[in-house]
């Protein structure tokens, strides 16, 4: 059976545009956040604070932060790698930060540098911070279905790594298709192993469209269950560490097909479409939503 709210992640200011050549000055971050509140998202991943020589477009995040007019009741969060990056969170003022993993040794070493365990023990210390500053944390797990690098990933893998996190204290665990390539046999295999290890009330599911399966495979994860799902307007999104991976599943067609399905999630569309279609204009590219085209002036 289908659930009948969803919490919308909103990642495209931070998935959407890290993987940007073009510089994107702060303003137009501080105003794709704020249009994206307005539209009714009630989180919104804003930043990250990462080594700004692995990935430049972020290197702002600290002024965005401080720039953004606030409202009440919103989540601003960030990706917080290591200790040093939650301090730079806690001193732009994130509300919430999240630490990222992977399923997949190779992808790892990549993206953060280290093994997946010697990551987790990097998570440590992030959590046992946050928890003394009462800053919820998630955590991501990348590559649940497909790595770049290896191919094929274990669901077992991916069930052990998000036991981890969990143990460790993350709220939430967000499983990436970072490259898309899940279809909704593998997703909803690797969501059951998962289960078993991890309360569903407690999964968050993020797709890439690469291969045009994110909405079908969010279906599936609803189907299970699945409460909590991370998009980002205009379908932007990608890794700087994962060749080839393309957008996010576009918040617009997300919220499309929610409302289809009579789910409850408190963002309105046509706001929604405006958000996507100014950052597309700031970027010098037509909308990636196919709602967004349909219904966009
Ligand atoms: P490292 O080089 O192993 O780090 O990088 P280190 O601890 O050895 O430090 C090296 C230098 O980096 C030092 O500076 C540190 O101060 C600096 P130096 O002494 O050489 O001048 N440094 C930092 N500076 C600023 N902020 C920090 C920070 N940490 C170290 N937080 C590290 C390890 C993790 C930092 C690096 O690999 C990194 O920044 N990786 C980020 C990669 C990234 O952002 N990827 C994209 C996000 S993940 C994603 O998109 C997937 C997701 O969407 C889910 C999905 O789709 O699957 C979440
Ligand atoms: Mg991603």
């Amino acid at each position: 059976s289908l659930p009948q709210q969803v919490r919308i992640v909103e990642v495209a200011p931070r998935d959407g545009l890290q993987n940007e050549a073009q510089s994107i000055d702060v303003a137009t971050k501080v105003a794709l956040v704020e249009q994206l509140v307005d539209a009714g998202l009630t989180y919104v991943e804003a930043g990250s604070f990462v080594n700004p020589r692995w990935v430049p477009q972020m290197a702002g995040s600290d002024e965005v932060f401080q720039t953004l007019q606030r409202r009440p009741a919103v989540t601003y969060a960030a990706l917080t790698p290591n200790l040093k990056g939650f301090e730079r969170a806690l001193a732009a003022g994130a509300n919430e930060v999240a630490v990222f993993g992977a399923a997949s040794e190779t992808f790892s070493q990549k993206n953060i540098n280290c093994s997946i365990s010697a990551s987790l023990e990097r998570f440590a210390p992030v959590l046992v911070a946050a928890a003394e500053h009462k800053l919820p944390v998630r955590g991501y797990i990348s590559c649940v279905v497909g790595c770049p690098y290896e191919g094929a990933v274990s669901a077992a893998k991916v069930a052990e790594v998000a036991r981890e996190l969990v143990q460790m204290g993350c709220y939430e665990i967000s499983l990436g298709d970072t490259i898309g390539v899940g279809t909704p046999a593998a997703v909803t295999a690797m969501l059951e192993a998962v289960a078993e290890q991890v309360p569903v009330e407690k999964l968050a599911v993020h797709m890439h469209d690469t291969y045009g399966q994110a909405l079908v495979n969010i279906f599936a994860a609803l189907q299970m269950g699945v409460k909590v799902v991370d998009s980002a307007v205009a379908g932007l999104g990608g890794c700087p560490y994962a060749k080839g991976a393309s957008g996010n599943v576009a918040s617009e067609d997300l919220v499309y097909m929610l409302n289809g399905l009579g789910i409850e999630h408190g963002v309105d569309l046509k706001r929604l479409i405006a958000a996507g279609d100014f950052i597309s204009r700031a970027l010098g590219r037509s909308n990636g939503s196919k709602a967004a085209r349909a219904m966009g002036a």
